[in-house]
């Protein structure tokens, strides 16, 4: 698996801004969407292009697109909603699957609750969102099920990563590519990332 992570300015910034208790729903919504595009650009950086005849004011002249079937964003819900958006601000066409995980709050042990995929999805490059890797049971169990409906070209972007939450989802599936905005120091007894930004999903939508 390669694993790849954020070296810009402005993503060490906003997610810094992002950590923050004082962070309120809102911002911290806007924080994730920006976040998440500012990633999508570094990570979509390998994607495939063709190169098709246009015609300026000036010239006919060949040049690239993205080619291939329309890519797939997947997020883990709730928290990877968040991320949805910016991805799509920079590929709008892009197809949107969901997949349903929890962690049960006494065992930490992700369980599954929805899951749609779009059609073909053995054609396409999927983006797997979520904004916390932290044990990597979610991540594991995500990248599983599109496998298990014929996935093969997976990225996993993640904004904070605990390091035994990469060491697990490297083993468990080495063939994909990850994207980590910050590395963090390690998990709690909870299971919850250190320093971290706190539970990403109430953060976003403003529960508990
Ligand atoms: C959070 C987060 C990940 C998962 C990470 O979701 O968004 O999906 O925990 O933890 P793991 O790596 O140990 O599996 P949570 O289960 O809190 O659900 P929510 O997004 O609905 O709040
Ligand atoms: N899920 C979160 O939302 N935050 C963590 O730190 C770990 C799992």
């Amino acid at each position: 698996m390669s694993v790849s992570y954020m070296t810009h300015p402005l993503i060490k910034h906003k997610i810094t801004l992002l950590r923050k208790t004082s962070t309120g729903t809102n911002e911290f919504r806007k924080l994730i969407e920006e976040i998440a595009m500012l990633m999508g650009y570094e990570a979509l950086a390998d994607l495939p292009t063709a190169d098709i005849e246009v015609e300026t004011p000036i010239e006919k002249t060949v040049q690239p697109v993205i080619n291939g079937k329309k890519l797939a964003v997947v997020p883990i819900l709730r928290a990877g909603l968040g991320m949805v958006n910016g991805i799509l601000a920079l590929v709008p066409s892009a197809k949107v699957g969901h997949i349903g995980l929890y962690r049960d709050p006494e065992t930490h042990l992700p369980q599954e609750y929805y899951c749609k995929l779009p059609e073909a999805i053995d054609e396409r490059q999927v983006v797997l969102v979520d904004p916390m890797l932290a044990t990597g049971g979610s991540a594991i169990a995500a990248v599983d099920f599109i496998k298990a409906r014929g996935g093969r070209k997976i990225k996993f972007m993640s904004i904070i990563a605990a390091p035994e939450g990469v060491s697990a989802l490297m083993k468990a599936h080495p063939d994909i590519q990850l994207y980590v905005g910050c590395l963090d120091r390690c998990l709690n007894d909870n299971d919850y990332i250190c320093p971290g930004l706190g539970d990403a999903g109430d953060r976003i939508f403003g529960t508990k």
